[in-house]
């Protein structure tokens, strides 16, 4: 979930220090690749991409999946002390959830593994590739529903599956939709988002390791 007013906090305070130092200012993004800038004003937008990364979880209905995926990735940005670094959101394809908590047996789930999951569904918008710099999406169903709103080679090349930075659950394809499941379903599904989250942030900060 977008958090303006804390996430403007920590824009201005980054942009001060920019200006502050009077010189060139390096910042390394946790994808490897080294940014340089004159400490000139800067455009909130490009100090944004400058400072941080930006991912957005995608599932269906934004009330399992991603808004897990949502939280275990804050948290575990929180351990690492790399709150300021990461922008972290996630958007259902449909809007039939719009504005809901996550689904009470994803909560609940959650609780048990120790995440408070209390993001508010919203709907995924093509506006979203300009705002984002991955979109993180569970299965194939979402991937080609993202995709067909893709507007640019770019916009496609900011689509990941977690399927791919899973670690310890070989040959698993997808993050399975636990909707019409039972417990051991949203079990299974935090698991792998649990295990996927992990694999994508060691990914993202290995240039800093
Ligand atoms: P999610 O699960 O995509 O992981 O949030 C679903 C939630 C709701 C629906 C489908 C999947 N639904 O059809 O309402």
């Amino acid at each position: 979930m977008y958090r303006p007013s804390s996430l403007g906090h920590k824009l201005a305070t980054k942009i001060r220090i920019i200006t502050e130092t009077k010189k060139n200012y390096v910042e390394k993004s946790p994808f490897s690749c080294r940014y340089r800038q004159k400490s000139v004003t800067l455009q909130q937008d490009f100090a944004l991409k400058l400072v941080m990364k930006r991912i957005l979880f995608i599932c269906l209905g934004n009330i399992c999946r991603s808004p897990a995926a949502d939280g275990i990735m804050r948290h575990l940005v929180a351990e690492r002390g790399l709150e300021d670094e990461f922008l972290i959101d996630s958007a259902g394809i449909g809007s039939w959830h719009v504005g809901q908590l996550p689904d009470y047996r994803m909560r609940q789930c959650g609780q048990r593994h120790g995440y408070n999951f209390d993001h508010r569904a919203r709907q995924f918008s093509s506006k979203d590739f300009a705002r984002f710099d991955l979109i993180a999406v569970m299965d194939q169903e979402n991937y080609h529903d993202v995709a067909r709103q893709a507007n640019s080679q770019a916009d496609l090349a900011k689509i990941i599956r977690m399927s791919d930075y899973l670690r310890h659950h070989p040959g698993q394809k997808t993050v399975p939709d636990p909707y019409y499941g039972d417990t051991r379903d949203f079990e299974f599904a935090l698991e792998l988002l649990e295990d996927a989250c992990e694999g994508l942030l060691e990914e993202l900060t290995k240039s800093h390791q």
